[in-house]
């Protein structure tokens, strides 16, 4: 479309515009030539300084040059666009040319397998599809999403697209957020929210049709839906289940659901040029600016799709960016530098789907969710670096680690081709061909195979699902994972010897939630602080409520350190959230506070509805008046696991797996000598830190999980020297604690393991 027209604009002017081309092209090459004579020139009368300034000088004039061309170009490709009326942008998708054979297929059949590119509108259009057939008459369609942004963005383009307000025919629910009505017909969700909705509805009496969208991403969720959705399947024979997946996992998916039909939306997309990085990028974010700004000054008119791995990598790069283009001033053309990823307020997210202004270019910056959850139109350039971040729990060391790794080949793939889509693109790899070729995966490793499982196999227990072993896995986890996650929820107490689910982990499942937090939960209503934990908890669950511009970092934590409570970070957040619900919940005290009220607002709601589940298992809300020992006692309930003593060379060690952590530079805790502490989880970035730390008594970790822990060296009274290890270490060889063959044996007896 509109790159090859260029000739067109010259009618208005006075030059043509290839000849505006061609004087601009000579002065370019006069200019570079310039800037080579200066750079070889040596004339023993002028300064270092002035050759440098004079060389600077030429390469803005050089980048206006460049620049220019652009501006030309832009104003042809961006003029052309029209914006069609939303009845007819459904007619243009690729699936609109196979609604007929979807729905007779879907039909005939009870389970199909549709595969198509991303944007051809799958998501979108088979739903209303299905419920313009009246399917919606025997119950909502549903969809599921791996990923909550994209649950509610497509929610609301479809609400536009019906013609309904959103949480009337068209809704979403996803984790403390439900914007459905009696009225809803189509229902999308993540997939988490269906899973927990198996829990009280195992045949899935309110749905005909099931969507799992996106299922090539595998999340934990999916995976375990797969095997439901079969057996609520088989009971329920008008019950139907679509499989959609953007890659070539088509035949394992059809293979597992009985040998179901594969239908394929032929989608129209454009050939994408790769470019690789000639050696190996020591730093990619540098890589990746410099590249941005390359395709800027250089480039023809388009948008670029930059992939990075997170919400700070992402915040930060928009920033560095915006100010290098602010110092070059009008010398480059405007850029419109957007972020995108989950925990973006969704007014913030929606604008990525704005059009490009006449006359810039926009560049998303934008985590894994752009590779196939959510369709930014106008993306000529991608920028990939190759890196994604991946939620991987090592159950030797106990903990569950956001690492930054390397993408697979399918990922490196699908994201070339969100360049491709209208029309040819180009796709830039910071990372050599060699790479490529040699090093990367070719395929993404399930989440169910490197994931903390401990809250999947409480939810299945709590459906009565006990035989693990036999459970239709379609790709089943490891068995260490099974067994780490087992043995957790035996030391929270949610398990019983055999492996079945006791009282506490009953009701722990009822709330949607780590098994560690549910742990802390219930614990608080025996303890009597049900209020506080549950608004720590509901913090917790929300993003950071701490702002912290970057221009204003020391004054912003000047502020933070006004709330720090001197024993750590849960009973700050406690302190800051109660001082704003004090001050009225209003944002006047957030700004003053440097905080998100957002963020406040919605852990609100979200103390709202775990206090809600407290109330419907008939449990009192009671409030502790300000005991911060029962808080912190309470909060050891859960997070015995996550224990750490000071170790004055290193920093802290962790109690089990004797791993070297420091507390997060972000900690109140930060620079204290506190001997123990606990921690919510732990994070990498130049190190392992611990994150959310609270300091305790070591006595505690005695006292409220004596199944666990037992002192060692304990002559003297004295609380300092008061040293603990494990009770058991899972994986040591030579532990011969009866309490570990005890507990072994009945997780292996209930995985039915034979020795
Ligand atoms: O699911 P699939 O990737 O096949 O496509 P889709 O999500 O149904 O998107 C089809 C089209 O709808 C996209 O090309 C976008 O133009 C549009 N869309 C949108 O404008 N806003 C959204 N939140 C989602 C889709
Ligand atoms: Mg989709």
């Amino acid at each position: 479309m509109p790159r090859g027209s260029m000739n067109r604009v010259a009618m208005n002017g006075s030059l043509t515009m290839t000849e505006h081309r061609e004087q601009k092209l000579e002065k370019k090459k006069n200019v570079e030539q310039q800037i080579r004579q200066l750079s070889s020139e040596n004339d023993p009368t002028r300064t270092r300084r002035e050759y440098k300034q004079e060389i600077d000088q030429l390469k803005k004039e050089l980048i206006v040059t460049a620049w220019e061309k652009n501006r030309i170009q832009e104003k042809v490709s961006f003029g052309k666009r029209t914006s069609l009326p939303i009845s007819q942008q459904r007619k243009e998708l690729p699936v609109y040319n196979m609604r007929s054979k979807l729905i007779e297929s879907i039909k005939a059949n009870q389970f199909i397998v549709i595969v198509g590119e991303t944007g051809s509108g799958k998501t979108t259009q088979i739903t209303q599809y299905l419920n313009e057939e009246g399917f919606s008459e025997n119950g909502m369609i549903g969809c599921t999403q791996p990923r909550r942004v994209a649950a509610i963005s497509v929610a609301k383009r479809v609400s536009e697209e019906v013609g309904c307000e959103l949480g009337g025919e068209v809704g979403y629910n996803v984790r403390f957020d439900d914007r459905t009505s009696r009225k809803t017909k189509i229902k999308y969700m993540t997939d988490g929210m269906l899973q927990r909705e198996t829990l009280l509805d195992p045949m899935m009496s309110k749905y005909s049709v099931i969507m799992l969208d996106e299922a090539h991403e595998r999340t934990v969720a999916t995976d375990i839906l797969f095997a439901l959705l079969k057996e609520a399947a088989k009971a329920r024979p008008e019950l139907k289940i679509i499989i959609t997946s953007a890659t070539l996992d088509s035949e394992k998916f059809s293979k597992y659901f009985n040998d179901c039909p594969v239908i394929n939306i032929p989608g129209k997309t454009f050939p994408v040029e790769v470019m690789y990085s000639q050696t190996p990028q020591m730093d990619y974010i540098e890589a990746t600016l410099d590249c941005v700004m390359d395709i800027h000054i250089n480039n023809d008119a388009g948008d670029i799709l930059v992939f990075l791995t997170g919400q700070e990598e992402i915040d930060s790069c928009c920033e560095i960016l915006y100010e290098k283009v602010k110092t070059l001033g009008d010398a480059i053309g405007e850029l419109v530098i957007l972020p995108i990823y989950s925990a973006l307020p969704s007014e913030v997210q929606s604008k990525i789907f704005e059009p490009t202004p006449e006359g810039s270019r926009k560049v998303v910056f934008a985590t894994n969710i752009a590779e196939t959850s959510i369709t930014i139109d106008g993306i000529y350039y991608v920028v990939d670096p190759g890196f994604s971040k991946v939620n991987s729990y090592n159950p030797r060391a106990g903990m569950e680690q956001l690492i930054v790794s390397p993408i697979s080949k399918a990922q490196a793939n699908q994201r070339k081709g969100r360049a491709g889509r209208t029309g040819p693109g180009k796709c830039y790899r910071l990372y050599t061909e060699s790479a490529f070729y040699n090093e990367m995966l070719p395929n993404t490793i399930p989440e169910i195979q490197r994931q903390n499982l401990s809250n999947t196999i409480l939810m299945l227990k709590a459906m009565g699902i006990n035989d693990l072993l036999n459970f239709d896995f379609m790709d089943p986890p490891p068995r260490n994972l099974l067994l780490s996650a087992l043995s957790e929820l035996y030391n929270l107490e949610a398990l019983d010897g055999d492996g079945y689910l006791t009282k506490l982990g009953q009701r722990m499942s009822q709330f949607p939630m780590d098994p560690t937090l549910s742990r802390v939960m219930l614990s608080s209503v025996t303890n009597e602080c049900s209020d506080e934990i549950s608004t720590i908890i509901a913090v917790l669950s929300v993003q950071n409520i701490f702002f912290r511009p970057r221009d204003k970092q020391q004054q912003a934590d000047r502020q933070k350190a006004r709330f720090n409570h001197p024993y750590g970070d849960h009973l700050t957040l406690l302190n800051v959230f109660t001082q704003w619900e004090k001050a009225g919940g209003g944002q006047q005290f957030c700004e003053i506070n440097f905080l998100h009220g957002r963020h406040l607002k919605r852990a609100r709601d979200v103390k709202d509805q775990i206090l809600s589940i407290v109330n419907q298992l008939h449990l009192p809300i009671v409030s502790c008046r300000g005991d911060v020992d029962i808080i912190r006692k309470t909060l050891v309930t859960g997070f015995f696991m996550n224990a750490a003593k000071r170790e004055p060379s290193v920093g802290y060690k962790t109690i089990v797996g004797n791993t070297a952590v420091g507390i997060h530079p972000s900690s109140s805790l930060f620079g204290k000598e506190y001997e123990y502490v606990i921690y919510n989880s732990l994070v990498l970035t130049s190190r392992e830190f611990m994150s959310q730390v609270t300091s305790i008594e070591p006595e505690w970790l005695l006292e409220f999980a004596p199944h666990y822990y037992k002192a060692i060296d304990n002559n003297s009274k004295s609380r300092k020297k008061l040293k603990l290890a494990p009770l058991h270490d899972r994986y040591a060889k030579n532990q011969n604690s009866w309490r570990l063959s005890s507990i072994r044996q009945s997780r292996e007896k209930a995985l039915g393991i034979k020795r």
